[in-house]
């Protein structure tokens, strides 16, 4: 059936410009569309095919078989989003993001097939955290899974290996993909006020589990990766510091939106996660004792967050 009441309801000031923004994703997604075969061709061109350490091979097609498999889910997700979404602009925004989610997946695959073997499927952790964000039929658990927990994930670890420089001709293709996941996240920024304003408190308690579940696995995932990823010049803990500024930014823009100030329960997962990561990912060479005083602080005092964009390439 289709929602042929969609226009029926007034919107308040809020939400018209809620909706003007997200209108403009979509038209900026059709100005900013690139040829994915294009772009790949001309960047493996320009510096002579893709050149990668030997010693950094397989790390390299590890890690990016989390990120390739984790474009097909994005796609997947988006265009559940396209079709669940009623709001038109909503609905044009998921549309247009499933349009680069597509093209994200084929030329990570093309990539890679020239790197090597097509990778196999991720690790377990990492399917585990796509399966909850594909399986959940809450439309603000898919928004706030995909969009303000993955995406930032996602721009983090682009972020990292575009300035480690690892391979050239992903150094510049990530650009375009940076420029495109930033954004997605403003799909959940300004879908998701209207969603929890209308969520009653039991459905907000589950939405806090279903971010902890999602986190956990994000961080278990990046525990089995450490070797790989330092194998490429960083550390998981590394990773973890970065990923949690962008969530953490992709957070405030929302709170700004819904003009409150960040939940108890949240606070509460915040501190708790963050002082269980202060244990299990040691900075440097910390000893135990220094990693418990550390994650004492964080539970008694919050976790300090440093101030980094969303992306930096325009
Ligand atoms: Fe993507
Ligand atoms: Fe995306």
């Amino acid at each position: 059936m289709l929602p042929y009441d969609m226009f029926d309801a007034t919107r308040t000031t809020a939400e018209a410009r809620r909706a003007q923004k997200l209108e403009s994703i979509y038209h900026r997604g059709q100005e900013l569309a690139w040829n994915g075969r294009e772009v790949l061709g001309a960047l493996i061109a320009k510096h002579g095919g893709v050149h990668v350490p030997e010693g950094k091979r397989e790390a390299l097609s590890r890690i990016f078989s989390i990120l390739m498999w984790g474009e097909l889910a994005a796609w997947k997700i988006s265009a559940q989003l396209a079709d669940a979404l009623v709001p038109l602009e909503a609905k044009m925004a998921a549309t247009s993001q499933a349009f680069d989610e597509a093209r994200h997946f084929y030329v990570f695959h093309d990539y890679l097939c020239a790197l090597g073997p097509v990778p196999p499927a991720p690790d377990r952790h990492s399917q585990a955290a796509i399966a909850l964000v594909l399986g959940t039929r809450s439309l603000a658990e898919k928004l706030l899974g995909m969009q303000l927990l993955l995406e930032p994930m996602a721009l983090t670890i682009f972020h990292i290996v575009r300035h480690l420089g690892v391979e050239p001709v992903l150094s510049e293709l990530l650009e375009y993909y940076e420029r495109d996941e930033a954004r997605h996240v403003g799909l959940g920024v300004q879908e998701l006020p209207e969603l929890l304003r209308a969520m009653r408190p039991d459905e907000r308690a589950r939405l806090l589990l279903f971010q902890l579940r999602i986190l956990t696995h994000v961080l278990m995932s990046l525990k089995a990766n450490d070797p790989a990823l330092r194998a490429l010049g960083v550390s998981a803990r590394e990773v973890l510091d970065l990923g949690t500024a962008k969530q953490d930014h992709a957070a405030r823009l929302l709170f700004t939106e819904l003009g409150i100030e960040p939940t108890l329960g949240g606070e509460i997962l915040r501190r708790t996660l963050g002082a269980a990561c202060a244990v299990a990912f040691p900075n440097g060479d910390e000893g135990f004792s220094t990693r418990m005083k550390r994650a004492v602080e964080i539970l008694r005092h919050g976790l300090t967050v440093a101030s980094v964009p969303l992306t930096e390439v325009q």
